[in-house]
């Protein structure tokens, strides 16, 4: 209520400002901005770059083209060099070979200082800043998403995917085109909403339909929300993610029918700190559905697109999903269903590396880590400062175009020879640091 408040108060006065008054107002921000951030590069730091823009920096050349401004960067500056974004400082990382640096480093360069300030952001998470003992918990909760939980949480998965799918095959008489994106996320959101929240006991398809595309306009706007533009000036954003809370609530998941472990046991570590009754609740649910969906989502599409561009790579792909279907003793064909284990997955190679090469070439992930103390990081190449309180990032996508890895970086589905897995162990992985994947 009291942010509804203020944000309506914010609205009437910058309208009464006026164009003119607006202009001043901007300018004296830009003014007081440049004065406030003097911050110079200081010996045994790496090259600075802060760009023309105050307190923005260089955020809309990044945004502009990613990849090509970090090359440009690399070129002028090395593989090391900080730049000034939104008002964060950012040490990037680019020689692979010292992204240990970066992942390693648990104690002074933290994930989860930068992910709480992100959750508070993202979902209005306000606990885990100060709780502690809570965070611990919920941590301990991804064991559920392991061993035998995930062989329970596939099983589970498939028998979803094998309902919602007949029952759209049911439904259709001939062939019903739609829309790649729309497809990929309506089928995934679906399946991994039930296969972890359980299903709606009345039969309400409404539901989750409403929930999916309430949650895909939320997920439209996230690059913004993390930013640190004021959610008030992000249209309807505000409201739709407090109709998402709500619809998470515990009294709503608790009508659930099949709720996972993992749920469970978040859900039981969430009522040990807040009442049942908390909002916040359903900002944890938020935030674990959405971590759940925004990579798998953009994978699925892209992994399409390439094989739908590619029809010898389908075929490919298709004449192994046979052979393994036979050898199952499983037959193909909406009246037949089909069940594979964990292991006959894995065994999917053509698939996996198609997953794998749609991962290199669309993915713009980023690792980050918060500063927690001034520290040096020591590499072969030489040592390097990095302040407390900046943020610390590896940028895999250069590596992912880079021609001494991949023998044709520019080519699509050119990278898996013979179709040999690209072993996902091998020192140069290319998948495991995915974070968001651009899908338009
Ligand atoms: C293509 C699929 C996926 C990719 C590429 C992916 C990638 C990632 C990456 C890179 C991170 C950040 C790690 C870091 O900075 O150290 C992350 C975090 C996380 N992911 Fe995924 N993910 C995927 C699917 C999933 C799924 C299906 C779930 C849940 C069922 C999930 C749950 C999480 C959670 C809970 C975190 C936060 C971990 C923490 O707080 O320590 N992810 N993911």
């Amino acid at each position: 209520m009291a942010g509804e408040m203020s944000a309506a108060t914010g609205r009437f006065s910058l309208e009464r400002l006026g164009l003119p008054g607006l202009a001043l107002a901007a300018a004296l921000l830009l003014l007081a901005l440049c004065l406030l951030d003097r911050r110079t590069r200081r010996p045994g730091e790496p090259p600075l770059i802060k760009g023309w823009l105050p307190y923005l920096g260089v955020v809309l050349k990044l945004r502009k083209d990613p990849l090509s401004f970090m090359k440009t960067l690399q070129k002028q500056h090395g593989d090391t060099f900080t730049v000034l974004l939104g008002g964060k400082y950012i040490t990037f990382i680019l020689d692979p070979f010292q992204y240990q640096l970066v992942i390693k480093n648990h104690k002074q360069l933290s994930f989860r200082l930068f992910s709480n300030k992100l959750l508070e952001k993202a979902f209005s998470i306000s606990q885990l800043q100060k709780n502690h003992d809570m965070n611990d918990e919920l941590h301990l909760c991804y064991q559920f998403l392991q061993g035998k939980s995930l062989d329970i949480l596939l099983e589970s998965m498939m028998q979803n995917l094998k309902q919602v799918f007949e029952s759209q095959l049911l439904k259709t008489t001939s062939w019903d085109t739609a829309q790649l994106y729309p497809f990929c996320s309506s089928i995934i959101f679906e399946i991994t909403f039930t296969t972890i929240y359980g299903k709606v006991l009345v039969c309400d398809n409404k539901f989750i339909s409403e929930l999916r595309d309430d949650f895909l306009k939320f997920d439209d706007k996230f690059a913004y929300l993390v930013s640190n533009i004021p959610i008030e000036l992000l249209g309807n954003v505000k409201s739709i993610r407090k109709k998402i809370i709500k619809c998470l609530s515990s009294e709503n998941l608790a009508k659930m029918q099949g709720r996972s472990e993992v749920f469970q046991s978040r859900q039981d570590v969430l009522e040990k700190y807040y009442i049942h009754e908390d909002l916040e609740i359903g900002a944890h649910h938020l935030g674990f559905l959405w971590a759940s969906v925004a990579n798998t989502i953009p994978t699925m599409f892209w992994a399409m697109y390439y094989l739908l561009r590619h029809p010898e790579a389908m075929a490919a792909v298709r004449d192994e999903i046979d052979r393994l279907l036979q050898s199952t003793g499983q037959k193909k064909g909406s009246g037949f269903p089909i069940h594979l284990t964990r292991e006959q997955l894995d065994s999917l190679i053509c698939l996996e590396s198609t997953i794998f090469e749609a991962l290199r070439l669309s993915s713009y992930s980023t690792t980050i880590r918060f500063v927690e103390e001034d520290l040096t990081l020591s590499a072969e190449t030489g040592d390097y400062c990095v302040r407390k309180g900046d943020l610390v990032a590896i940028f895999p996508p250069i590596l992912h175009g880079d021609p001494e890895i991949f023998e044709a970086p520019e080519l699509e589905l050119m990278n898996i020879k013979d179709w040999k897995l690209i072993h996902p162990g091998s020192s140069l992985n290319t998948t495991s640091e995915i974070h968001h994947l651009h899908a338009n």
